[in-house]
């Protein structure tokens, strides 16, 4: 019995060795790879300006979709359609693995736009807009969604902590840039961004006010 285990671990340990050479070999090329896209999205996919995705700890699957998706036109961007041009699907897979395995840094805490305050002022009926109640009212929707409009709870999809749903291809969200999520939520609810065949996202972002956008992102931004 013994011997049978022993001889076990000494083939699994002969078949996992290369294995994981394999992998850090593909992660070191994800990395070279990756020198031209760390002008924004910086080196380890923690991109510093918010209106530039963080890559980091996102889903490969998930990634991949979406480099193939600006390759081939069917998501629109002015910066990444040409530069996704450039990658051959070998390239798209290493770079997507490579920040898979980053950790996606910590946000500061949200402040309040300028915009959000004179919004307040203006209008005296309005509760005064805090950046907690916005979170508040950002994570009740999270949560539970809104049933009498039909907006589906993000929970559902994308896990209680923003980590998504890695078999189902659905993406993290947790400790984005409150800027790009805002954008990217805007772009589903327009309709201009609808490369997911399903278009689940355009389903539920047009049901959603721009108030609850913005309150949904900041919740999301700051979820660790
Ligand atoms: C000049 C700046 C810039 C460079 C360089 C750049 N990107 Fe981007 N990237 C962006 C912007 C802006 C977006 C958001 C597009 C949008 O709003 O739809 C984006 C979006 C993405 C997304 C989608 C993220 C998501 O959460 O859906 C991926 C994946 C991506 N970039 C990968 C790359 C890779 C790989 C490279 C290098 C080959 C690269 N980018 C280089 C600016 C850049
Ligand atoms: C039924 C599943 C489902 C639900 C519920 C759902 N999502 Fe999504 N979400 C998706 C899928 C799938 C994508 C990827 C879409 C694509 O490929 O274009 C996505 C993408 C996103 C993105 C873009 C991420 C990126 O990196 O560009 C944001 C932001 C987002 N969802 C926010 C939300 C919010 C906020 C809610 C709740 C109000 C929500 N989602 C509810 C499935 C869902």
């Amino acid at each position: 019995m013994k011997k049978h285990l022993l001889a076990l671990s000494i083939t699994l340990a002969f078949t996992s060795v290369p294995g994981i050479l394999h992998a850090q070999g593909n992660l070191d090329a994800g990395k070279q790879k990756s020198a031209s896209c760390a002008g924004c999205h910086g080196q380890d996919g923690n991109s510093q300006l918010p209106t530039y995705p963080k890559l980091a700890q996102q889903h490969a699957s998930y990634l991949i979709q979406q480099l193939k998706a600006f390759k081939e036109d069917k998501r629109k961007n002015p910066i990444m359609s040409p530069l996704a041009k450039t990658l051959s699907d070998e390239d798209i897979t290493e770079i997507a693995d490579f920040y898979a395995a980053q950790k996606v840094s910590v946000n500061p805490d949200p402040i309040l736009n300028a915009d959000d305050e004179d919004e307040a002022a203006d209008d005296k009926t309005k509760k005064s807009v805090t950046v907690e109640s916005l979170v508040a009212q950002g994570g009740n929707l999270y949560r539970n969604g809104d049933i009498q409009r039909a907006v589906s709870a993000c929970i559902a999809c994308h896990g209680p902590f923003g980590e998504g749903n890695k078999p189902a291809d659905f993406p993290a969200l947790k400790s984005q840039h409150a800027d790009y999520l805002i954008k990217a939520l805007k772009d589903f609810k327009s309709g201009e961004r609808s490369n997911n065949p399903e278009n689940m996202m355009h389903m539920i972002a047009q049901k959603m006010t721009e108030e609850e956008i913005k309150a949904v992102a900041y919740r999301i931004s700051t979820m660790k």
